[in-house]
């Protein structure tokens, strides 16, 4: 395995892409500048060098953005993302014929190396998921007063709670308000309440008077304490090429026999709505599809509902799972 380092240039909102010169091998392709890790040296020590030789700028290496790992049939490449600061220098291109700057939803229009690929949808998942956290922090008072009496889920909520034994441990993921947190603590069970956004979880510990974690789901790190784990609408930011990794978190901290409630908006599409949050939606078949991937899943119910919501009527999927004994 070639282990090869790439920047992730950005300036002003715009990131960079070079692409390689006619007569290199993938000559044509755009990639994200860098190269490979030589003896003695470390991941980003390889990445400034690199871009001195390349560009003949100067740079600080930031933080490790991404991995993706790509066998092109004859070896094994293990790319490593990293965010980096141009600090000096003009660029002169020598392993490329040009650069472009470019927005992070543009990306997508050039063709890219194939092992860079995973690294422009890493790039797309972290500004979808900061631009749906902004919304939540800019809009988190309103966001709770909206939702904090809604009662289209409370079905679910009932038939999540017959499956659970009494003063179980829940964690209620993307809590919101604390709506649900509550009903869960005023029917006598323990809630580890979390949500990715500090504003929503400083007024979700006001209403449930115990404090509540901020944490992104994606980043969960806890191993088998959960009786259940409700994600009521709690999912449903999580760019898809991270979604399969939060599922296995989650079930990694449920116990062996815990339930699983999660919705989803109804729809086969996913993208920022006009608010700029982003929604990853699930039809049926897609979801049974998702949830065939993880084998220690047993799936209870998948159903539809219809619930309001400021005036519009809006159409849920909903998901109950249990945790197959090891
Ligand atoms: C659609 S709201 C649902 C809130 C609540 N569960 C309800 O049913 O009213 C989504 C909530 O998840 C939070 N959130 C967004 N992205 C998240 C993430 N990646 N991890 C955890 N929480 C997230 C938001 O701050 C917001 O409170």
């Amino acid at each position: 395995m070639i282990t090869v380092t790439a920047a992730i240039i950005e300036k002003d909102g715009l990131i960079l892409a070079a692409r390689r010169r006619p007569g290199s091998h993938l000559a044509g392709y755009w990639e994200f500048p860098g190269g490979k890790l030589e003896a003695g040296e470390t991941e980003k020590e390889c990445l400034a060098r690199e871009l001195r030789e390349e560009f003949d700028i100067h740079c600080r290496v930031g933080d490790f953005l991404a991995e993706s790992i790509y066998d092109d049939g004859l070896k094994v490449i293990r790319l490593l993302g990293y965010r980096v600061r141009h600090l000096g220098g003009s660029f002169h291109c020598r392993d490329h014929d040009r650069i472009v700057w470019l927005p992070v939803d543009r990306l997508r229009t050039l063709t890219w190396a194939p092992a860079d690929i995973v690294l422009v949808e890493a790039i797309q998942a972290e500004n979808q998921i900061e631009a749906t956290l902004t919304y939540y922090r800019d809009n988190a008072e309103t966001y709770i007063r909206e939702t904090i009496d809604l009662a289209g889920h409370q079905p679910m909520r009932r038939r999540f709670l017959e499956l659970l034994a009494p003063d179980s441990l829940l964690l209620d993921l993307g809590c919101g308000s604390g709506r649900d947190s509550r009903y869960f603590l005023d029917h006598g069970h323990r809630v580890t309440a979390v949500d990715a956004v500090a504003a929503i979880a400083e007024c979700a510990a006001t209403c449930l008077g115990q404090p509540v974690r901020v944490q992104k789901a994606e980043d969960l790190d806890e191993t088998a304490i959960y009786d259940g784990v409700w994600a009521c609408a709690g999912l449903l930011h999580i760019p898809r090429s991270r979604i399969e990794a939060t599922f296995a978190r989650i079930i990694r901290a449920l116990r062996p026999r815990g339930i699983w409630y999660m919705s989803f908006k109804k729809g086969e599409s996913a993208g920022q709505d006009a608010k700029g949050r982003y929604f990853n939606n699930y039809t049926i078949p897609m979801m049974q599809q998702l949830l065939g991937h993880f084998p220690q899943l047993h799936i209870l119910e998948i159903s539809e509902s219809s619930a309001p919501l400021r005036g519009e009527k809006q159409q849920w999927l909903n998901i109950l799972v249990v945790k197959k004994e090891e």
